[in-house]
């Protein structure tokens, strides 16, 4: 297995382009199977959930074309051709791969009548349940049974539109309710749904697409269902997870990074955490430039939906606060069991302690080069980011998590100084 090795140590200098959001294109992508027409998405980053969903949606039947696009950030475009889609089954050996597969339910339900989709399971970050997804496709009426580790889910009679009040709030149920409920008969209201930008840039690609969507971006969010959508063209808007993360290596090593393509009204409370623990934050409009000169601070960070702090960020916060002065508390509050980079962490020097969903972290002077690995992608950026400034070598292990979420992480870095290079098995 391939792995990344990190002579610590080094402070970033330079500019790092921050590509199309994972988070952001998958939705997208499933949302290709609502029409017949064909959708074009650009600025799609190339990585291997991207891959992941390309080879689900073509297991449906999916046309599939991508070209490299003229954009210097690396981005794709992909074109999607959902006129001869045979089978609305989503196999098991792709769904495990990736949670977000459960995405292509509420679309395919919505356009067909049907969906088969292998129940996700448990993943590294706790059991992560799909029943808010499934109770509000059950409210604009469809029939859905388990069997043989499988959803079932049916609406021989198309869907109609209903009220549905989320009991939490999940980015995931938003995106696949509003899916479906573009298709269904009559109005939706998503009642206590998600913020996300990526919610909301899913809202415009299917306003492109010719659905009628109001409120994406507040807390209710109503759907005008339409017999049919057409195709359209889309851009991905910018990653702010892996900006948040290249962000966060600039202040951890004390140095200066641009961050260019990255709007800084995308990134909500990370920005205001990241100057807390001492760093320097200018927005530009497309660009965020991030330094730091004095010293690492403490923080106190409760993970949060949008635009609070993003617990996909709260590994590499750690990391960023190990050596700071004082002690600092993280609590993750979305997902139960998010603290695996911890005992990593601790192997390179750090000093955390975790009880129940709260990490206490007491600032130590150095950490130490070691060898590591993690079980999911932000534990496994969140060690890259403590090899920048470890004393020695740091060999991350296991970076087929890294390749689901950073694309060219080595490049980028190394671009920016850093003694880093991929170790080929
Ligand atoms: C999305 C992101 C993920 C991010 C998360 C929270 C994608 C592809 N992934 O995941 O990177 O960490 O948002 O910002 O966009 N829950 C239920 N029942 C459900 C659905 C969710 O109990 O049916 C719970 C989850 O276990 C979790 C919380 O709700 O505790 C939030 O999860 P959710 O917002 O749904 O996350 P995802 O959409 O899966």
């Amino acid at each position: 297995m391939d792995r990344i090795r990190i002579r610590g140590g080094k402070p970033l200098h330079g500019t790092i382009p921050i590509g199309g959001a994972k988070n952001a294109a998958l939705p997208l992508m499933a949302a290709a199977l609502l029409t017949e027409q064909t959708l074009q998405i650009a600025n799609v980053p190339d990585l291997a959930d991207i891959t992941t969903m390309l080879d689900l949606l073509q297991s449906h039947g999916m046309g599939v074309e991508t070209c490299e696009d003229n954009g210097s950030n690396g981005g794709r475009t992909v074109t999607l051709d959902g006129s001869r889609i045979t089978r609305t089954t989503a196999d098991y050996e792709l769904v495990r791969k990736m949670r977000a597969s459960v995405l292509v339910m509420g679309p395919l339900l919505s356009r067909f009548g049907e969906a088969r989709v292998s129940l996700p399971g448990g993943c590294a970050i706790g059991t992560r349940p799909v029943n808010l997804h499934l109770d509000g496709l059950e409210r604009l009426g469809a029939k859905i049974e388990i069997e043989d580790g499988y959803i079932h889910a049916r609406a021989p009679k198309g869907l109609s539109g209903a009220l549905v009040r989320f009991p939490s709030v999940s980015v995931g149920a938003t995106e696949n309710l509003m899916m479906a409920a573009a298709l269904a008969d009559g109005e939706t209201v998503l009642e206590n749904a998600a913020l996300e930008p990526e919610v909301i840039d899913l809202a415009r690609c299917l306003v492109t697409m010719g659905a009628e969507i109001n409120g994406a971006g507040t807390t209710c969010i109503r759907i005008q269902g339409r017999q049919k959508l057409g195709g359209g063209e889309h851009s991905v808007i910018p990653d702010r997870i892996e900006a948040a993360t290249y962000a966060m290596a600039g202040a951890i090593t004390g140095g200066e990074v641009r961050l260019r393509g990255i709007d800084g009204s995308l990134m909500g409370e990370v920005l205001k955490a990241i100057e807390v623990a001492g760093a320097a934050v200018v927005v530009e409009p497309d660009e965020l430039i991030v330094m730091r000169n004095g010293p690492l601070r403490a923080v106190e960070v409760t993970t949060a939906p949008f635009p609070g702090f993003p617990t996909d960020a709260q590994a590499q916060m750690m990391a960023l606060v190990a050596t700071a002065d004082g002690t600092s508390m993280l609590t993750e509050a979305i997902f139960e069991n998010r603290f695996m980079h911890v005992p990593e962490l601790v192997r390179m020097g750090a000093d955390i302690s975790v009880r129940g969903n709260r990490a206490t972290v007491q600032g130590v002077p150095v950490l130490r080069g070691a060898q590591v690995m993690a079980t999911d992608l932000r534990a496994s950026v969140s060690l890259v980011l403590a090899g920048l400034i470890a004393d020695g070598e740091t060999t991350v292990n296991r970076i087929y998590h890294l390749d689901r979420g950073y694309e060219r992480l080595v490049e980028k870095l190394a671009a920016c100084g850093v003694e880093i290079e991929r170790i080929y098995a």
